[in-house]
């Protein structure tokens, strides 16, 4: 080992937000508290998802969730997984998780619940049986003051994307890594199997400002609106300059590539989605909050995402994502 990685700190994922919150005298700590409970439940996940095979969790069950999708037992699996790890945290209040209905209210705000914790427990469930990348993605704002307890959780749920106190996803690809954002840059860690610590390898990750690569599903092209058909046939020309296509499947892992390389995420209004087909609280927003950190643009294709006011807990939304020159370039063949 040479002498400049000795010198090279080992900084945890705990420690890390533990040290950031510091920063903001009277902070009491609380957001740590969350962080380090949902840094548990995705190490937990990504055992079982290294096991998937062995551990009896591939596969569907009976039945559909709430987005009217056949359901994976790893999506279950990940799903009480986070549950049973933020749950018994004093001041989660809320959990909304893209597999059920309903909030799970654990404390109400007026009892000390502060936090709404919001998540997609395994995103990209399409490839979990196929071995490609999936993750987990999670949203956190703080409960409003002054709303009385007989509105119940939806006016503290239903906050606009701007007000999320944290944001931040895990993908489980060859290596599983943690990317999350407090608001003050976008921080990167790799689980050390070894150990089982995620432990930094980046901080203030910048999203590169142009990137030639677009990520959509094009077996939709023909319900896409023109303005995407054209951006998307322009993008083939000689005169475009090579441009390429990379499509996972798995939102968290298209994300998390064009963050690190650039170039644009695309999944706009179809005739089968006509809002498009991911989900605003707990897709688009802690993506956005991310993207928007590391210096990219997330929209619908109309405005800002993180503005959007939201009116459902399940509703979805067209989504133009990345490098903030190629979402421009979007923009210009749309409007
Ligand atoms: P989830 O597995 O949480 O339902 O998310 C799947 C989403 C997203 O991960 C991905 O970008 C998109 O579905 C893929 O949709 P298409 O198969 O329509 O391209
Ligand atoms: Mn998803
Ligand atoms: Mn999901």
């Amino acid at each position: 080992m040479t002498a400049k990685n000795l010198t090279r700190p080992i900084i945890t994922m705990i420690q890390h937000v533990t040290e950031a919150q510091r920063e903001f005298p009277g902070a009491s700590g609380d957001l740590s508290w969350i962080l380090s409970g949902i840094e548990l439940a995705t190490r937990i996940i990504q055992s079982y998802v290294r096991r998937a095979g062995i551990g009896n969790v591939l596969g569907t069950l009976d039945g559909t969730n709430v987005q009217g999708e056949v359901v994976q037992k790893l999506d279950v699996v990940a799903n009480e997984t986070i549950m049973r790890c933020l749950g018994y945290r004093e001041i989660v209040g809320i959990m909304l998780s893209e597999e059920d209905d309903e909030p799970n209210v654990v404390k109400s705000p007026g009892a000390g619940g502060k936090y709404i914790v919001l998540f997609d427990p395994l995103d990209g469930s399409s490839n979990i049986d196929v071995n490609v990348s999936i993750g987990t993605i999670f949203s956190v704002l703080r409960c409003c003051e002054g709303v009385p307890e007989a509105k119940g959780p939806m006016p503290h749920i239903l906050q606009c994307g701007t007000e999320q106190v944290a944001a931040g996803y895990v993908v489980y690809g060859s290596s599983t890594v943690m990317v999350y954002t407090t608001g003050d840059g976008v921080h990167l860690f790799t689980l050390d199997p070894s150990i089982g610590t995620f432990v930094l390898q980046q901080e203030n990750v910048r999203m590169p400002e142009k990137g030639r690569t677009y990520s959509v599903n094009e077996a939709y092209f023909a319900t896409f609106p023109v303005g995407v058909q054209k951006y998307l046939s322009w993008a083939k020309t000689k005169e475009a300059g090579g441009y390429g296509l990379r499509y996972i499947g798995s939102l968290v892992a298209d994300f998390h590539r064009t963050l690190l390389k650039g170039g644009v995420f695309l999944y706009p209004p179809t005739a089968k989605n006509p809002e498009g087909k991911l989900r605003l609280l707990y897709e688009a927003n802690p993506l956005a909050m991310i993207a928007e950190q590391a210096g990219g643009v997330a929209t619908d294709f109309r405005g800002r995402i993180l503005e959007k006011r939201p009116e459902a807990l399940h509703e979805r939304t067209p989504l133009l994502i990345g490098s903030a020159g190629e979402v421009a370039r979007v923009m210009k063949f749309v409007s």
